[in-house]
């Protein structure tokens, strides 16, 4: 089969993907039921399971973000339009930027709030802005307005992916799971 000649992503991209987007369809669930639903005694257990997750991606992004940089993607197929790539390039990126914005977001937001970021329970990042209550009330109106755009975002870029698997039956979302 022709695809069969295209390369696909390392197997470290792939970890490097498949970590983040685990960690990140959970992070936002989380989020959004721990910030607006009353579930009794587990809301500090979320609150804490979200700080240590956003403390865990943070660097994961990061490295993951500089593995990008030095490890260019394997070309997309020939059949794909110059505006679609450009649509995935823009979609891809903007995704990589929103989820370290979120994250460090995060973090100075719940710094100026002054509450602990116990990472599962182990250790304990340091605060990283003065106190500012008013400060991190903005900052978490930003942190779950880019939560949302984040949602949007990875349901067209799933949606998409099963597009091109399903549809168009090209090697795209193979690529990413096989390799
Ligand atoms: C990329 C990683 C992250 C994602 C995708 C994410 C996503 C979200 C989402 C969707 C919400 C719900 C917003 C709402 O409905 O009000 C939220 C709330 C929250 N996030 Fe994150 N977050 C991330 C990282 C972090 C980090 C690193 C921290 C802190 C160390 C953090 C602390 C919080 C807090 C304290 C809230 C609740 C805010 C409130 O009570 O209004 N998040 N997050
Ligand atoms: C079930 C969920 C997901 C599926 C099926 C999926 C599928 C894919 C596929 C097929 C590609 C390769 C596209 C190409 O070859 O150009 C890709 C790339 C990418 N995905 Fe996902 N993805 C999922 C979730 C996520 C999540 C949650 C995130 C982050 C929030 C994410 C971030 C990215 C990024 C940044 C790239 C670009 C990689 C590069 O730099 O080339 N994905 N995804």
């Amino acid at each position: 089969m022709s695809d069969r000649a295209e390369a696909g992503y390392s197997s470290t991209a792939r970890l490097f993907h498949w970590s983040t987007a685990a960690l990140v369809l959970v992070m936002i669930p989380i989020g959004i039921v721990m910030a607006n639903a009353n579930v009794g005694a587990a809301q500090d257990t979320l609150y804490h399971l979200h700080r240590s997750i956003g403390a865990v991606l943070l660097p994961l992004v990061l490295a993951r973000l500089l593995y990008r940089l030095s490890h260019p993607p394997p070309p997309l197929p020939a059949g794909i339009s110059p505006s679609q790539r450009r649509i995935a390039h823009a979609t891809h990126w903007a995704l990589y930027g929103l989820l370290l914005l979120q994250a460090m977001v995060g973090w100075i937001a719940t710094s100026a709030y002054r509450a602990p970021i116990l990472v599962f329970w182990l250790l304990e990042l340091p605060p990283i802005w003065t106190i500012d209550r008013p400060l991190s009330e903005s900052l978490f109106a930003v942190h779950r307005a880019m939560g949302f755009a984040l949602l949007i975002l990875i349901v067209l870029h799933i949606g998409a992916a099963l597009f091109h698997h399903v549809v168009l039956k090209d090697n795209v979302l193979r690529r990413m799971v096989r390799g």
